[in-house]
């Protein structure tokens, strides 16, 4: 019988990257609790080091690299520390990390993040490597911490990527496609409601293929509409958003959702990457402009003042001026309520990596402002356009800044502020917008 006590722990972790990152970072730091490890905020109060790592964009990277080098430093003055990189970036540069910054001592790739208590058992860990497939029965799924379950918590229900974006590193970080069992994922929002969540947003790298060949279709539904379907009849849920479909399968029955189901918020987030015919063919995305608008037609036909949101690439290998035109037209005809718009950064092992990243750093500059300027506009457009009226308000919390201020999110997900007192948390409230900013609404309370 093994007698030795367990080695516990002071962890900090810090997060780069996107929604499927932070929902990572959560189920580590619940698992490293279980087995005793105390998680702290503040990295000078840490004996093990963390970056959970995003690999999409060449800059994510240096950055992480960056601080991985100041934690290295920092290692040196404590004893036994460790400083461990995890997520994208430990799969794509996988080895390679060491020799960038010898201070490293682990790297583990997104698919084999539950294998890190196991390595933080012994003393003398010693330089390890996880890297590449291993899906768990449940895709990795098992550890939350329910007790302190959130009134808007994210849960996954499916990991990896199938298609093969020109541009995107994700397929080779987080591997291919595989789903959660739909009665594991209805159980987990279930628990989670139990203990509070009044909102779930269902993550995917492409939710709309959940269950794609492995789950049937029942009345013409698709499984992602079907799992939709169940977690609406989740009494004590208030909402339920998704983030994110891909335009390739967003058919009907996810349209007819929007409008059948009570608890399914009228937001869409629809990458759209470009909105050039030429260069979404060149990108390896199967579909046109066309369907973009009819996408959107549909989708406001269903549900009127939906919100929609979507991500932009520009200067992508041989982006002309007439194919960046298009997308400046498209982004016109749709009025997206908000777009993230990214200069295209060529990633080593993808299809692109091997174009001439041709259209140069300032022209993408260029583009890039001339969009954020488009985008800044249409913000601040729909925002005024919310002036004077009542909306339902989540309330998630204090605002960040000023004493009695709540902040929470409309159906469509605007971020608005308001006075209120903190047993309002968690409650769903009318507030009336009196005033607006580029990315917040604030508002007064309606009393009933
Ligand atoms: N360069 C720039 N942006 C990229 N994205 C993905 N890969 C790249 C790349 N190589 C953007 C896409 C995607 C978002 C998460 O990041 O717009 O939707
Ligand atoms: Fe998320 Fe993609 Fe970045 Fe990985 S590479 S963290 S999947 S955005």
């Amino acid at each position: 019988m093994n007698t030795a006590m367990p080695f516990l722990r002071k962890i900090f972790i810090k997060t780069y990257g996107c929604q499927m990152n932070a929902h990572d970072s959560e189920r580590l730091a619940a698992m490293l609790r279980t087995f005793g490890h105390e998680i702290v905020d503040c990295e000078d109060d840490a004996d093990v080091y963390i970056l959970n790592t995003c690999s999409v964009r060449e800059r994510a990277e240096i950055k992480a690299v960056g601080k991985s080098r100041y934690l290295s430093r920092k290692k040196l003055r404590k004893n036994n520390a460790l400083l461990g990189i995890v997520g994208c970036m430990a799969e794509n540069l996988a080895e390679n990390l060491f020799k960038l910054n010898p201070g490293i001592d682990f790297i583990i790739g997104p698919r084999r993040i539950s294998e890190l208590p196991a390595i933080l058992a012994g003393e003398n860990v010693g330089r390890v490597a996880l890297l590449g497939e291993a899906h768990s029965e449940d895709a990795g799924e098992s550890a939350r911490d329910f007790s302190s379950a959130k009134i808007c918590a994210s849960v996954s229900i499916m990991q990896g990527c199938n298609m093969r974006c020109s541009y995107c590193i994700v397929p080779k970080t987080r591997g291919p496609e595989s789903y959660r069992p739909m009665d594991s994922i209805i159980a987990e929002c279930e628990t989670l409601v139990q203990n509070g969540t009044k909102e779930i947003t269902l993550l995917g790298q492409i939710v709309n293929n959940y269950g794609q060949g492995v789950l049937e279709y029942g009345s013409g539904k698709s499984p992602f509409v079907q799992l939709l379907e169940r977690i609406d009849d989740i009494a004590g849920l208030e909402r339920i958003r998704y983030m994110s479909p891909h335009p390739k399968g967003f058919r009907e029955d996810l349209i007819e959702a929007h409008s059948s189901l009570s608890k399914l918020c009228p937001s869409v987030h629809l990458p759209i990457q470009s909105g050039s015919d030429r260069v979404l063919r060149a990108m390896r995305r199967p579909y046109t402009r066309a369907r973009i608008l009819s996408i959107v037609e549909s989708l406001r036909a269903a549900v009127p003042n939906i919100a929609l949101t979507t991500d932009v690439i520009v200067g992508y290998p041989g982006e002309r001026e007439e194919d960046f035109s298009m997308t400046v037209d498209l982004l016109n005809a749709v009025k997206f309520n908000m777009a993230f718009v990214f200069k295209y950064s060529p990633r080593a092992g993808t299809l692109s990596a091997s174009l001439p990243d041709d259209v140069g750093a300032d022209e993408k500059d260029r583009r890039n402002k001339i969009l954020l300027d488009m985008v800044q506009k249409c913000s601040i457009g729909h925002n005024e356009t919310m002036i004077g009226h009542g909306v339902e308000v989540l309330v998630e919390g204090h605002a960040k800044r000023g004493e009695n201020k709540l902040c929470g999110r409309t159906r469509g997900g605007d971020k608005v502020i308001f006075d209120g007192q903190d047993r309002l948390i968690g409650q769903l409230v009318n507030v009336k917008i009196m005033d607006s900013a580029i990315t917040i609404l604030r508002g007064k309370l309606i009393e009933i």
